[in-house]
């Protein structure tokens, strides 16, 4: 296994809150938005993630990429409360003690799981209310204005909203779930794998409007196989390899390091070559 290696001067980044490309939002000297300290992941007695340090600035995209059984899931799944976890986790400068499902969505953090979860029997209008339901229960009824804006972002969803979501093709899919998930209007939200199963054109649709919550004030965590898709979408990436952090920077380094390109980005194809 490869020794954490900082790539670049963007690197520099993970101690901090600093969006070294374009993350406009974050102010040097506030604590970020995200930051995972040692974390620690275990199924039973096998650890999966072995102390992982990673940060996420208000207004960055951060993009975690690796091979099949990495820990990209595992690490997600912790950092939205699915799994106990070890080491620290902290919002906002502010440690979350025992982080569950229900304090990360009350702290403003949504999940896009790889596995969409969508009720299949149901419409895209009734799902994403469903995804304004914790909001709902809260005593916040801006579920139907939350919709409307979640249309214009997707537009196809409008377009689509009686339609039943087991009927919607694999890239409306991906777009209904991340529709629902902003339902919550999240500050952080986490995407695990969404070009997963999709055609080059839905990847580069679906990541540009990915690219684009940061001006609506969402900053994304974003899982990906597909490397260089992802990189090119981000601000700065984290390599994972078998449960540890191989490398790190700012994406435009990491999609231009020769180790990173040999081993993940195969020879300079297209931007969604595949993973
Ligand atoms: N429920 C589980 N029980 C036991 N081991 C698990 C479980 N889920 C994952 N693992 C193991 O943890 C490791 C990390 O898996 P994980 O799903 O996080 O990888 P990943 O990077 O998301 O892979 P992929 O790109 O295939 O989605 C793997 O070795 C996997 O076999
Ligand atoms: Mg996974």
């Amino acid at each position: 296994m490869t020794a954490d290696a900082a790539i670049g001067n963007g690197a520099a980044a993970t101690a901090g809150a600093g969006a070294p490309s374009g993350g406009a939002a974050a102010a040097p000297s506030a604590a970020p938005l995200l930051a995972l300290r040692g974390l620690r992941v275990a199924y039973g007695s096998v650890e999966a993630v072995h102390g992982v340090d990673l940060t996420v600035g208000a207004g960055e995209i951060v993009t975690v990429v690796g091979p099949n059984g990495a820990g990209k899931t595992t690490l997600l799944s912790a950092a939205m409360g699915l799994l106990p976890s070890g080491g620290e986790l902290v919002l906002d400068g502010e440690a979350v003690r025992r982080p569950t499902v229900e304090a990360m969505v009350a702290r403003g953090v949504a999940l896009v799981p790889e596995k969409r979860e969508l009720f299949a029997d149901m419409s895209v209008a009734d799902n994403l209310l469903l995804g304004g339901f914790a909001r709902w229960r809260r005593g916040q009824r801006d579920q139907k204005a939350r919709r409307e804006e979640v249309y214009d972002i997707f537009p196809r969803l409008r377009e689509r909203h009686a339609q039943l979501s087991h009927t919607l093709s694999g890239g409306e899919r991906q777009m209904l779930a991340i529709g629902r998930a902003l339902m919550a209007r999240p500050r952080l939200l986490m995407l695990d794998e969404p070009s997963l199963g999709l055609a080059p054109l839905i990847v580069r649709e679906v990541l540009q409007v990915v690219a684009s919550l940061r001006d609506r004030g969402v900053s994304v965590l974003l899982v990906e196989q597909n490397a260089r898709a992802a990189l090119n979408t981000a601000d700065r990436g984290y390599v994972l390899e078998m449960g540890a952090v191989a490398f790190h920077g700012a994406a435009s380094d990491l999609l231009h390091d020769r180790r990173v390109v040999e081993t993940y980005l195969g020879l300079g194809k297209g931007v969604a070559a595949g993973a």
